[in-house]
C-alpha cells in the first residue's frame, strides 16, 4: 500500500496527471462562470502542502495561480484551502497569492464554512483525499441543499480502495493480494460498516462484495457494479455527472475514478469537450518525450461491452417519433460515454445518422445570410427525432 507519509516527498506521475486535469479544466470553467456576473469561490477540500518537497506545484498553488489571473478581470474570485495536517506549509506556500484563505482542520469540521457562504456564489469543489474515509455522501447533500448559484465538483474517488476496505470489514480476507489492486494510497483504515454505508450512500456494496467473495463475479465486475450504483447516488446531488476511469492498462482496475458533477448541462458539455481534447494532447506530448513519464490510457469507453454510440443515440429518442433537443441527446451521451468524444464528434455522430435514421429540425431552417437550408449542428432550437417509429 502506498505510504501517505511520503506523499509530498516527490510528485508521482499520477498526481501530476490529476493536477493537470484540474489545471486545464479551470481555464474554460473560470472564464465561463465569470460570465454569470456572480462571485466564484473555489474550495480545495483536501489541499495538502501547496507544493511538493521536490518543488512541483500541488493543487493549491495551481488554483491560486488561476485566481491571481482571474482577479485581473473580476475581483470576486476567492480560494479556500482546507487541510488537516499541513496547514502551516500551506500557509507559507500560498503567502504571496491574493484572495487565498487557509482553513486548518478536517473537511468534515470545515463544512460549516462552506455552508455559511452566500448563496449568490458560484461554488467549485476540488476533492482529492488520500482514501475514501472522509467522503460521507451526506456532506455533499448538505452543500447541494444550500442552493448556490452554481455548484460543480471534481473528485478523485478511490473505488478499489473502497472495495478493499469493504472486504476487510466483511472479513473477506486474502482477496486483495494482487499488487495492481493493493497499490493505493490510503490513510488510516475506516473501521465500521456503517461509515462505509454513509460513504456509498447505501448498503448495496456489501451484496456486490458477497458476490465477489463467492466467485460469482470478478473484481473488475464488482468495481463496475459498485460504480454503477454509486453513480446513481452522486446523481442525487449533481444532476449531470461523468466519471472517468483512470487506468494505466485497460486490463487493470482503475487506479481511481475522476468524478465530475454539475447542476448545469453546459458545465457537463464544457468539461467533457475540454477534457477530451486536453487528455489527447497530454498523451501525445508524453509520447513525444524521451523516457515517458506516464502513459495513462485514454478512457475510450467504446471499447467496453454494451457501448454502441449509434444504438445509444437511437435509444435516447422516443420510439413514438417525439422530439428531443440536440443538447439533451448530447448530454445523455456524455453521461454514458464521458470524454470518449469531443462535443464536435458527438454532433458528427448524430449528423451521420441524419438521412438514414434521424430527422433534425433546425430552427431557423434557412441560413440567415445565404438563405440555403441549414445543415449546421449548432444548438439553438434544434430538435431530433427518429425517422421511423420503432
Ligand atoms: C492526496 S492529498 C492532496 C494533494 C493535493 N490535492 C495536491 O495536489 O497537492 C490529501 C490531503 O488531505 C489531507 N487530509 C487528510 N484527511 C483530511 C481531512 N479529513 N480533511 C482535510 N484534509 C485532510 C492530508 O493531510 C493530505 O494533505
Amino acid at each position: 500500500m502506498g505510504q501517505t507519509k511520503d506523499f509530498f516527498k516527490e510528485k508521482k506521475p499520477w498526481s501530476i496527471f490529476k493536477d493537470r486535469i484540474l489545471d486545464y479544466y479551470l481555464v474554460p470553467y473560470i472564464s465561463k462562470i465569470l460570465r454569470t456576473g456572480k462571485p466564484l469561490v473555489i474550495f480545495d477540500c483536501f489541499a495538502g502542502k501547496g507544493k511538493f518537497d521536490d518543488g512541483e506545484n500541488g493543487s493549491p498553488v495551481i488554483i491560486a495561480e488561476h485566481i491571481r489571473a482571474a482577479i485581473q478581470k473580476q475581483p470576486f474570485v476567492n480560494g479556500f484551502f482546507i487541510e488537516k495536517k499541513y496547514s502551516e506549509d500551506l500557509k507559507s506556500n500560498l503567502k504571496n497569492y491574493p484572495n487565498t484563505n487557509i482553513l486548518a482542520g478536517a473537511f468534515e469540521d470545515n463544512l460549516k464554512n462552506i455552508l455559511s457562504m452566500d448563496r449568490n456564489n458560484n461554488v467549485f469543489l476540488y476533492v482529492d483525499p488520500y482514501g475514501i474515509k472522509s467522503l460521507n455522501l451526506n456532506n455533499f447533500h448538505q452543500i447541494k441543499n444550500n442552493n448556490f448559484f452554481t455548484l460543480e465538483l471534481l473528485m478523485n474517488f478511490n473505488s478499489a480502495g473502497f472495495l478493499r476496505e469493504g472486504c476487510r470489514l466483511l472479513k473477506f480476507e486474502d482477496l486483495f493480494k494482487d499488487d495492481e489492486i493493493t497499490d493505493y494510497e490510503s490513510d488510516e483504515d475506516i473501521n465500521t460498516i456503517e461509515k462505509m454505508d454513509a460513504i456509498a450512500g447505501g448498503a448495496y456494496w456489501q451484496e456486490i462484495l458477497k458476490n465477489y467473495y463467492s466467485g460469482t463475479i470478478d473484481i473488475h465486475r464488482a468495481e463496475e457494479q459498485f460504480i454503477g450504483k454509486y453513480k446513481e447516488k452522486i446523481k442525487e446531488v449533481f444532476r449531470y455527472t461523468v466519471n472517468i476511469p483512470i487506468k494505466i492498462r485497460s486490463s487493470h482496475l482503475p487506479k481511481y475514478r475522476l468524478f465530475f458533477g454539475s447542476n448545469h448541462e453546459d458545465g457537463l458539455i464544457l468539461m467533457a469537450d475540454n477534457m477530451n481534447r486536453k487528455w489527447k494532447e497530454m498523451l501525445a506530448k508524453e509520447r513525444n518525450k524521451q523516457g515517458v513519464l506516464f502513459e495513462f490510457e485514454f478512457p475510450d469507453l467504446t471499447l467496453l461491452k454494451g457501448f454502441d454510440i449509434y444504438q445509444d443515440i437511437l435509444a435516447s429518442l422516443p420510439s413514438t417519433g417525439g422530439k428531443v433537443s440536440l443538447k439533451k441527446v448530447i448530454v445523455n451521451l456524455i453521461m454514458k460515454y464521458g470524454i470518449t468524444f469531443s462535443e464536435k464528434e458527438y454532433k458528427q455522430k448524430i449528423k451521420e445518422m441524419e438521412n438514414t435514421a434521424l430527422y433534425i429540425d433546425r430552427n431557423p431552417t434557412l441560413t440567415p445570410k445565404t438563405k440555403k437550408p441549414a445543415t449546421s449542428m449548432n444548438y439553438d432550437d434544434y430538435q431530433i427525432s427518429l425517422r421511423k417509429k420503432i
